[in-house]
């Protein structure tokens, strides 16, 4: 079996009850929660807020990473630093990258990179030394629930086969069964769980968070 690393997507959970959502994933077994900050500007969408952040951090002793999918980073970071997000992921395409991952660093949290279907891993590559982590955008970020953009495929394909890797992959966005099973088996690590991975919405349908962690896993 390979490994995995499954992150819910919190932003797909059911509002009304946080507490028993975050209680039943965490005994499910799941791996760390994905946290999506949007900031109306970046993309056309808000999902959750820092007070949300807060209050899930309270509920969990598992990591919680931070996506920033927002035009500003560094008024969203102290928010970060302050709320106990143990990876935090900026968009390349928010800009001033490198600045913002070193700023990640220096307060002993793990730097991510995000980066859009649309830019190429030529752009980002001299940004590799300073990240632990790349998060791979299968949609255009904003929403749940889309269609993947079929072009990242080559990316990813580029990604699994690249020598001595020193950061690992997350996928985010349309990420299926088949997905997970796919790229899992080609050594990318960390898959974010929204509602592709039936993990939520109407494709759970009864089964509970136990049953689809186990499928996925
Ligand atoms: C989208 C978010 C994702 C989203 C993925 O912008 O970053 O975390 O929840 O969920 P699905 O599986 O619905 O694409
Ligand atoms: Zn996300």
């Amino acid at each position: 079996m390979a490994y995995k690393i499954l992150c819910p997507s919190i932003m797909c959970a059911d509002f009304g009850s946080f507490r028993s959502e975050i209680a039943d994933m965490d005994a499910a077994g799941i791996d760390q929660y994905h946290m999506d900050i949007m900031d109306g500007e970046f993309v056309p969408n808000f999902a959750l807020s820092w007070a949300d952040f807060a209050a899930v951090r309270k509920m969990t002793s598992k990591p919680l990473d931070a996506h920033l999918m927002v035009k500003v980073p560094s008024i969203h970071l102290p928010y970060a630093f302050k709320n106990g997000a143990d990876i935090i992921y900026v968009h390349y395409e928010s800009g001033n990258s490198a600045k913002y991952l070193q700023e990640i660093k220096l307060n002993g949290r793990k730097a991510g990179l995000a980066i859009n279907p649309g830019t190429r891993i030529e752009e980002v590559q001299n940004l590799f030394p300073l990240i632990d982590t790349l998060l791979v955008m299968r949609v255009n970020p904003g929403f749940a629930g889309q269609s993947a953009v079929p072009e990242v495929e080559k990316k990813l394909a580029f990604l699994a086969d690249m020598p001595n890797r020193k950061f690992s992959i997350r996928l985010d966005g349309c990420v299926s069964p088949d997905v997970i099973s796919k790229w899992s088996a080609r050594g990318i690590e960390e898959f974010v769980c929204g509602t592709a991975s039936e993990m939520f919405g109407k494709k759970r349908g009864l089964r509970t968070y136990k049953e689809i962690v186990e499928k996925l896993r």
